[in-house]
């Protein structure tokens, strides 16, 4: 992977084994394991019921490209937690973007999208675009794309509702494919109203709006949907919801499948772009039901926003002794520090904070006190398996890092 060979020191961390919320490399380092892999262990590594549900359903069919019970059971919980009736399933949150994306074009017959700059959904084309001087660019290190994104893309910065109103109203745009808060550039709040414009704004233009929880879900059980009362149209989520088995979901309101049914013929519903045949395979299928029965419950939510709590005053504790002038950012149990004294409003601001001399320092000094955070993010995710000396050993280590700085 691209971003390997840019590692901290060198060269990445081999693992051997993770359990919890240790992660333990092939030299025998022992880490707190704050990256769980970029949110797919959310649920801390190898939860105890997802390793059953596995074992247990692998012994009886990995996949039969046949709906399961699972499946059932799956789409009514996800509708409980996200308040959207009709769900499918992918294999990543890639693919969920992906044919959200196809679906909404197919019915509004609409050619673009519209996403925000600095946003990442995964490796989906449309969204590789970005905005240079008021204009729609590729963006940079983007691999072969098949066109030049500002033909299928329009891109807004985050929190500018004038930008979107103008944009949405060229009357071109099929979907917004949103984060409700930006985590993949620092973490980048939404400002008062924003998501009331925003749902204003595409329902009186036409456009439909897809609400991307893949990294938001840390915000709660129903992700930032649920916990701030969001209406999208269209919902996608992937990484943690099978405890990293591979497994996406994209959930639609019953207008939505109105429309799917009305734009697509029956005889054709075999031809297009949307599916895969792993995917609701029934392993994937057992495994999320799992999780969402017993790993991310409520009452897990609940320990892991306290930790996230407990590491952002950790964090603004030590930023304030050493008068750094540094922010930390905290979405639910996912935490995140910047280089820049204020938070950011949108994602030009939060990348104009980045230093990669200091990340790799951070990163580096922390990897060599057993401590691992996100590559590329001093980004930190609470498990279910995190406990409060996890967090103050990363409040300890921070400190000594900032020492070292401030007295260099
Ligand atoms: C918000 C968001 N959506 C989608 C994805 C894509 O997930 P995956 O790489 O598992 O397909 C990512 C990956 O980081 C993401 O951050």
């Amino acid at each position: 992977m691209h971003w390997m060979v840019r590692w901290a020191g060198g060269f990445p961390v081999f693992a051997a084994d993770a359990e919890g919320a240790r992660l333990r490399d092939v030299d025998g380092h022992e880490y707190v394991d704050f990256c769980l892999g970029d949110t797919g262990a959310m649920t801390g590594h190898s939860p105890e019921p997802a390793v059953r549900a596995v074992a247990e359903q692998a012994r009886r069919g990995i996949t039969l490209m046949l709906p399961s019970e699972d499946a059932l059971w799956v789409g009514e919980e996800l509708s409980r937690r996200f308040r959207l009736p009709f769900w499918q399933f992918a294999l990543t949150a890639t693919d969920a973007n992906r044919f959200a994306i196809r679906l909404a074009r197919a019915v509004t017959g609409r050619p673009k999208i519209l996403v925000f700059n600095w946003c990442y959904h995964g490796t989906v084309d449309e969204t590789f675009a970005t905005l240079l001087d008021g204009r729609v660019r590729e963006r940079e290190g983007n691999v072969g794309p098949p066109v030049d994104p500002a033909e299928t893309t329009r891109v807004v910065e985050f929190n500018d509702v004038e930008a979107l109103e103008r944009e949405l109203a060229r009357g071109d745009v099929a979907c917004v494919l949103a984060e409700p808060a930006l985590t993949n550039i620092g973490i980048v709040l939404p400002q008062p109203g924003y998501h009331d414009a925003l749902r204003e704004a595409t329902r009186s233009t036409g456009a439909l709006l897809i609400v991307d929880e893949t990294h938001t879900i840390c915000a709660g059980p129903g992700g930032y949907t649920r916990a701030y009362g969001l209406e999208p149209d269209l919902l996608t989520i992937g990484k943690p919801i099978a405890s990293g088995i591979p497994a996406a979901a994209y959930g639609f309101s019953q207008d939505v499948a109105d429309r799917v049914r009305d734009a697509i013929p029956d005889d054709e519903a075999d031809v297009g772009g949307i599916g895969g045949t792993l995917a609701a395979n029934v392993l994937s299928l057992a495994a999320t039901r799992a999780t969402l029965a017993d790993v991310l419950t409520d009452e897990a939510f609940e320990r892991m926003i306290a930790l996230g709590e407990r590491f952002e005053a950790g964090v603004q504790r030590v930023i304030d002794d050493h008068a750094l002038p540094w922010h930390v950012v905290r979405l639910g149990c996912r935490v995140e520090y910047l280089f820049r004294p204020e938070p950011a409003r949108t994602g030009a601001e939060a990348a104009a904070g980045g230093d990669a001399e200091l990340d790799r320092f951070i990163h580096l000094y922390a990897l060599n006190r057993g401590i691992l955070l996100t590559p590329f993010h001093n980004m930190a995710l609470m498990s279910p398996a995190t406990t409060e000396a996890d967090v103050d050993r990363h409040t300890e280590v921070f400190d000594e890092a900032a020492r070292e700085l401030v007295s260099a």
